[in-house]
């Protein structure tokens, strides 16, 4: 058995990360380091609790760190502040865990050795226009907008220095946005899905013309299964489906799947500096590991999304009134 230590297994792709591991990866013995931060709830691994071993603690935390990269094969690092509008507010955390965490785990790999995954994000090469048909490809220069893809950046920018200078075998991977159970409510789908249940009108940013990939979480997760049983050392994989939608268009879709009135929605003031449009080239992947998203249609991703925010509301509507509340104080 390889010892598999996850940072951040009990956020949004962590846990599901970690309940895939154990569906279909027989050969890890799974370890979660967590600090449960506002985004990480431990109730979230309750289905695989007695499979996997959970540590409640700070990546930044070195003393911890070190013992638990010293007693593990593989390190996968999902653990950061991940959502955009936040970092707005406030980038310290951000600053804190995403480069300084990041940091702390790599000298300990460094030390200890083993293999290390670093989870990262297509936000790192800035936007493209709404109008091109260009991608993000591994080699796009990186030209963060926001402090939290700055803070990202960061961290890539760490483990690829501790690949050349101090031969950590770590790879890395940039995924574009994800979708499935399990997103905290802050996030734009599930922020949608929610207020329709909960009787409040969903809110679009600006006009509503910005571009995402949305890349289903489980495709997510087995692209970095398949990039772990490969030892490119230092390579980068950009993953994304290909399936590129305005906000307008997938609030339109979720309006729809939920019976509300095409209109029954908000326009609220924009996001400051927002990305424009995402968009990556996975010849990488698909040609090197062969890698192809599973999830092929958007349209039943989602609406099996919907119905599982329906039949789970024991799990995010603990979330709602606070995220809600800080949305109003910034206006959006
Ligand atoms: P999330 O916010 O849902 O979960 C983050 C988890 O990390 C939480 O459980 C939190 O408690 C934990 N954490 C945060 N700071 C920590 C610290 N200092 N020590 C230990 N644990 C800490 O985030 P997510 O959406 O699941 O994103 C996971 C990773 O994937 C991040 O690195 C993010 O940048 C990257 N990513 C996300 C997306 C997306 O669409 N959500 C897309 C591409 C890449
Ligand atoms: O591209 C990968 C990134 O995707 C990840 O690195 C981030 O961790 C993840 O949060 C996500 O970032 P985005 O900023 O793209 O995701 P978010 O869900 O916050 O917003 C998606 C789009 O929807 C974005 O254009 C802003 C818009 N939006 C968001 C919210 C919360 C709205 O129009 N209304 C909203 O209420």
């Amino acid at each position: 058995m390889l010892r598999m230590l996850v940072t951040g297994g009990a956020g949004f792709i962590g846990a599901n990360f970690v309940q895939y591991t154990v569906r279909h990866h027989a050969e890890y013995r799974v370890r979660v380091l967590d600090a449960l931060t506002y985004a990480g709830d431990r109730v979230t691994l309750r289905s695989v609790a007695d499979q996997i071993e959970f540590i409640e603690g700070d990546i930044c935390d070195r003393g911890l760190v070190d013992r638990l990269v010293a007693e593990a094969d593989v390190v996968v690092h999902f653990a950061a502040e991940s959502h955009v509008d936040n970092s707005l507010h406030d980038p310290e955390p951000f600053i804190r865990s995403n480069v300084l965490g990041t940091y702390s785990l790599l000298e300990a790999v460094r030390r200890h050795g083993g293999r290390f995954h670093h989870i990262s994000t297509d936000e790192v090469f800035g936007d493209l226009p709404l109008d091109a048909v260009e991608k993000f490809t591994e080699d796009t220069p990186y030209d963060p907008s926001s402090p939290y893809s700055a803070s990202k950046a960061s961290s890539d920018m760490l483990v690829r220095a501790w690949v050349r200078s101090f031969g950590v075998a770590a790879t890395l991977s940039n995924c574009a946005n994800n979708y499935g159970p399990y997103q905290h409510v802050e996030k734009f789908i599930p922020r949608q899905i929610t207020n329709v249940l909960v009787g409040e009108r969903p809110k679009l940013y600006g006009t509503g013309e910005n571009i995402r990939e949305w890349t289903h979480v489980d495709d997510h997760n087995a692209a970095v299964h398949l990039i772990l049983t490969k030892d490119r050392i230092g390579e980068t994989y950009l993953i994304g489906s290909g399936d590129e939608r305005t906000n307008r268009e997938i609030l339109d879709l979720i309006l729809e799947l939920m019976d509300q009135d095409p209109d029954a929605y908000d326009h609220v003031p924009d996001r400051p500096g927002h990305d424009l449009r995402y968009a990556s080239d996975t010849t990488k992947i698909r040609t090197e590991l062969g890698w192809k998203p599973v999830y092929g249609d958007f349209r039943a991703g989602l609406a099996a999304t919907i119905a599982w925010y329906r039949n789970n509301e024991w799990w995010w509507k603990p979330q709602k009134d606070s995220v809600e509340a800080k949305y109003k104080l910034l206006g959006r």
